[in-house]
């Protein structure tokens, strides 16, 4: 515990100007921070600037970089091509509150890459893409019930918030989602028995980008029963698109999903989401005689394919269409891994890295599996075991800064620009890490 205190000590005193900032901040917004995920004790990083995989605090320290935008940077920090579009582009105006050329080529890079998308629309974030394909889903078979998958993540929309009974929802709301356990096909028949299911939304990854993974075959079951009820499958490919594979999870398996959500990478690191599916479900976003029987979708939003993004996503997706970078980003977590592993059994510390594509997650304690034993462990429905455990991972969180890598939480988001150098620094300070835990 002393080092662990040691290394809090060294935390604050290398950042007495992130220190400063949080002091301010408390004055401004609640908690200090403007994302949940951002708070932390005793006071999170002040970042000034970031380029490539990596990103300097207020104090000047230098981070190795896990967060990577939340998922939305696959190419890194400032990658030139993306900064050569946006400020070519932010010359020409930002908002032109009109239909322009950029859009369709956004939309059209969407359509080629993603198997299932006949047509789709943008909007500002992946939340509020979720809102519109249970709104479609919805309009498309007149009926009511959301199914979810237990613990599965869909941003903050009323209906698919995390809790059981968040303050300042409705419970007539929530009362429209059921939510069943991943991996149980049998639970999931039961519910789409009842005639009032307008269908199913899930992270094609597993709960929260992949932290409690989907059994093999599960998914494919899932599409054969989904299709049989008559109720929509939503894959949320918030996160897996365009990073799973160039055409995300539906690509990578050949599975169709009726619609699906877009965000992140969709929008080359900047704001923007997508949805899209079936032209005959996606018909209630048309107008006149194109709208099917449900009638018209209202979809204002000011900034929906707004030209900024529209620039940054067609030059993130015209490189996404190489299928380089995801196998890039891939590649590395997977040498990545491995060293952690290694790391992991040379300290004699209980758990492991795990994950799928380029998100990596490390899950630490007495009762958590070896890398080996994932796969065991998610057949046989144990996925509480790969749960982290919130402490150690919050000590392991700040041993790592302190040795210039920043996770996110139990997470690292790889990119396709992480090189060996960074790979290196990043196994020599988890090395470091592992041996202040308690
Ligand atoms: C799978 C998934 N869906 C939806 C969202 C919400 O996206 P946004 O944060 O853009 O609202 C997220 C955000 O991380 C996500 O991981």
């Amino acid at each position: 515990m002393a080092e662990t205190s040691g290394t809090d000590a060294e935390y604050r005193a290398k950042r007495p100007g992130s220190k400063a900032l949080y002091q301010r901040a408390l004055g401004v917004f609640p908690g200090g921070v403007t994302h949940d995920a951002r708070y932390a004790a005793p006071f999170p990083i002040y970042v000034d600037r970031a380029r490539g995989a990596r990103k300097w605090d207020a104090d000047g320290n230098e981070y190795v970089d896990y967060w990577m935008g939340h998922g939305a940077l696959l190419l890194g920090h400032a990658h030139p091509t993306l900064v050569d579009a946006v400020t070519r582009q932010v010359q020409r105006g930002t908002q032109y509150g009109a239909c322009h050329e950029l859009e369709i080529e956004w939309g059209t890079l969407v359509k080629e890459l993603m198997p299932s998308v006949e047509r789709l629309r943008f909007t500002s974030s992946g939340t509020e893409a979720v809102q519109m394909a249970l709104r479609l889903a919805r309009a498309y078979t007149g009926q009511t019930k959301i199914v979810k998958l237990d613990d599965h993540f869909h941003g903050w929309t009323d209906y698919l918030a995390p809790g059981d009974a968040p303050p300042g929802i409705p419970g007539e709301t929530r009362g429209t989602v059921v939510t069943v356990p991943p991996n149980d096909i049998e639970a999931l028949a039961d519910v789409l028995a009842r005639d009032d299911v307008a269908g199913l939304i899930l992270e094609p990854s597993g709960a929260h980008m992949g932290g409690a993974p989907l059994r093999q075959g599960y998914l494919q079951e899932v599409r054969e029963l989904t299709e049989r009820r008559g109720a929509l499958l939503i894959f949320d490919e918030v996160v897996t698109g365009f990073r799973w594979s160039a055409g995300g999870v539906q690509g990578l398996l050949g599975i169709k999903p009726d619609l699906s959500t877009f965000g992140k990478i969709v929008a080359g690191g900047l704001p923007g989401a997508a949805v899209g599916g079936r032209a005959d479900v996606m018909a209630a976003l048309e107008f006149g005689e194109a709208t099917g029987p449900q009638g018209h979708i209202l979809h204002p939003g000011t900034f929906n394919a707004n030209p900024l993004s529209a620039a940054a996503g067609v030059a993130m997706l015209s490189s996404v269409a190489t299928g380089e970078p995801s196998e890039q980003a891939a590649r590395t977590a997977r040498v990545l891994a491995e060293a952690m592993n290694a790391a992991l059994a040379r300290h004699q510390v209980g758990g492991c890295v795990h994950g799928e594509s380029s998100v990596l997650h490390i899950v630490l304690g007495p009762d958590a599996p070896r890398a080996d034993e994932v796969p065991g462990v998610v057949a046989r429905g144990a996925l509480h075991r790969l749960r982290a455990d919130r402490s150690l991972t919050a000590q392991l969180r700040r041993a790592m800064l302190v040795n210039g890598v920043d996770l996110m939480s139990s997470t690292m988001i790889v990119s396709a620009v992480h090189t060996d150098e960074d790979v290196e620094r990043t196994v020599d300070a988890f090395d470091s890490s592992l041996a202040t835990l308690p």
